[in-house]
C-alpha cells in the first residue's frame, strides 16, 4: 500500500521537475515502459488470488492512470513553453529592408516601353504587337511602298533566307508572292491592327526593330513604339494634341514646344517629322524651351491607300500613325550618350542606368519614376 503510495509520489515529483521534453519522456520510460517500475508492478498481479487482484487491480490502475495523465500534462505544457522559446528567438521584423538587396534591375527600354502603355492608356490607346519576322507585303506593300519603290532600299532591310514564296491561300497577297524579313519598322503592326478588328482604331505598338545599319547612333536592332488612331472625322489636330500630350507627360515637363516640319513617307499623307525644342541649362541641354530642337519622331495622316489595303473605305475612316525611336526617347530622358551600351548587357550599366522592378510607372506617382 505504502509502496504503491510512495511510487505515485516520487513518479509525479519527477514528472514536475522534467525540464524538458527529453527528461520527461527518461520519467515516462521508467515508470511505464517495458522495463518501467509501474509495469513491473502491474505483472505482479497475475500471480495474485482472485480477492487480492480485486483490491489491488484498480488501485494499480488508477497509479498508471494518475501518472500518465501527469505525463501527458506535462508534455502539453513543456512543448508551449517549446513554442513560445522558439517564437521569442525567431523573431521576423517584417519592417526591416531586404537582404540581401534585390538583384537585377528594368532596362531603361523596358521601363521606357511600360511608360508609354500607362501614358497611352490614359489616352484610351490599348497595346497591340505583330511579329519580328514579318513579310514583306506587311511591312512594305501594304504600307505603299511596292515592289519598285526606293524606299524598300532605304530601309537596309535583313531579309530570311528562303527566297520567294507564293502567298499562301487566305494571305492578304495571295496570288503575289512574299519574302521574309526581320521588320524594319512597327508600321506593319498598323496593318495587322486594321486588318483583325474594325474601327475605332487606337492603339500603340511599342517593339524591336532591325535594319542593316551600326555606328554610335545606330544598332541592327532597336526599338520603336508605333501609334494609330483610325475613326471617322480624324485630322492632323488630333495628331498634333496627341503627341503633344503625350511629350509633355513622358518628359514630365509643361513647357513643352512641338516643330512639325513637313516630310515624306509613303504611307502617310502629309506627312510630317516633329522636333522637340529643348535649352541649354547649365551646360546641358534640357528638354522645353526652343532654343535648339530634335527630332523625335515621324508621323502622319494615315494614307487612303494604306486604308484602303487594309479593306476599309478611306472616305468613311481616316486616322493618324506615329513612329518613334524608344531608345532615343530613353537616352533623352535618363541622360545615355552611347545607344551601344543599351545592347551590352553590362551589369554595371545595368546597375546604374537600370530600374528597381518596383519603380512601376503611374501617371499619379510620376511615369519617370
Ligand atoms: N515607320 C516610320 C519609320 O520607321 C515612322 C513612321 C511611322 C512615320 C508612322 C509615319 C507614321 O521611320
Amino acid at each position: 500500500m505504502s509502496d504503491v503510495a510512495d511510487l505515485e509520489g516520487s513518479t509525479l515529483a519527477a514528472v514536475a521537475a522534467a525540464a524538458d521534453l527529453a527528461a520527461l519522456d527518461t520519467v515516462r520510460v521508467a515508470a511505464l515502459g517495458k522495463a518501467g517500475n509501474v509495469t513491473a508492478l502491474m505483472k505482479t498481479l497475475g500471480a495474485m488470488s482472485p480477492e487480492a487482484r480485486l483490491v489491488e487491480g484498480p488501485r494499480l490502475n488508477a497509479l498508471r492512470d494518475t501518472i500518465a495523465a501527469a505525463i501527458a500534462a506535462r508534455k502539453t505544457e513543456l512543448e508551449a513553453a517549446a513554442l513560445d522559446a522558439r517564437l521569442a528567438s525567431e523573431s521576423l521584423d517584417m519592417t526591416l529592408p531586404v537582404s540581401p538587396g534585390p538583384a537585377g534591375t528594368v532596362h531603361p527600354v523596358s521601363q521606357v516601353m511600360d511608360e508609354l502603355a500607362e501614358i497611352f492608356a490614359d489616352l484610351g490607346f490599348a497595346v497591340a504587337d505583330g511579329p519580328e519576322i514579318e513579310d514583306d507585303w506587311h511591312n512594305f506593300t501594304a504600307l505603299n511602298i511596292p515592289e519598285s519603290h526606293p524606299a524598300r532600299a532605304m530601309h537596309d532591310t535583313f531579309y530570311v533566307a528562303q527566297g520567294e514564296q507564293p502567298a499562301p491561300a487566305g494571305h492578304p497577297a495571295a496570288g503575289g508572292v512574299i519574302r521574309h524579313l526581320l521588320r524594319t519598322h512597327t508600321s506593319p503592326v498598323q496593318i495587322r491592327t486594321m486588318l483583325a478588328s474594325p474601327p475605332p482604331i487606337r492603339i500603340i505598338a511599342p517593339g524591336r526593330t532591325y535594319r542593316s545599319d551600326s555606328d554610335a547612333t545606330h544598332t541592327p536592332m532597336f526599338h520603336q513604339v508605333e501609334g494609330l488612331v483610325i475613326d471617322r472625322g480624324i485630322h492632323l489636330g488630333h495628331l498634333k494634341w496627341t503627341l503633344e500630350t503625350f511629350v509633355k507627360a513622358f518628359f514630365e515637363v509643361d513647357d513643352i514646344t512641338l516643330r512639325l516640319r513637313p516630310s515624306y513617307f509613303p504611307f502617310t499623307e502629309p506627312s510630317v517629322e516633329v522636333d522637340v525644342g529643348c535649352s541649354w541649362r547649365g551646360g546641358t541641354l534640357s528638354i522645353g524651351g526652343s532654343e535648339s530642337w530634335l527630332e523625335i519622331l515621324g508621323s502622319g495622316m494615315v494614307h487612303p491607300r494604306v486604308i484602303a489595303a487594309c479593306g476599309l473605305d478611306p472616305d468613311e475612316w481616316q486616322g493618324f500613325a506615329f513612329g518613334c525611336g524608344i531608345d532615343r526617347l530613353a537616352m533623352l530622358k535618363y541622360g545615355m550618350t552611347d545607344l551601344r551600351a543599351f545592347f551590352d548587357g553590362d551589369a554595371r550599366w545595368l546597375r546604374h542606368y537600370g530600374f528597381k522592378a518596383t519603380d512601376v510607372p503611374t501617371l499619379s506617382g510620376g511615369v519617370g519614376a
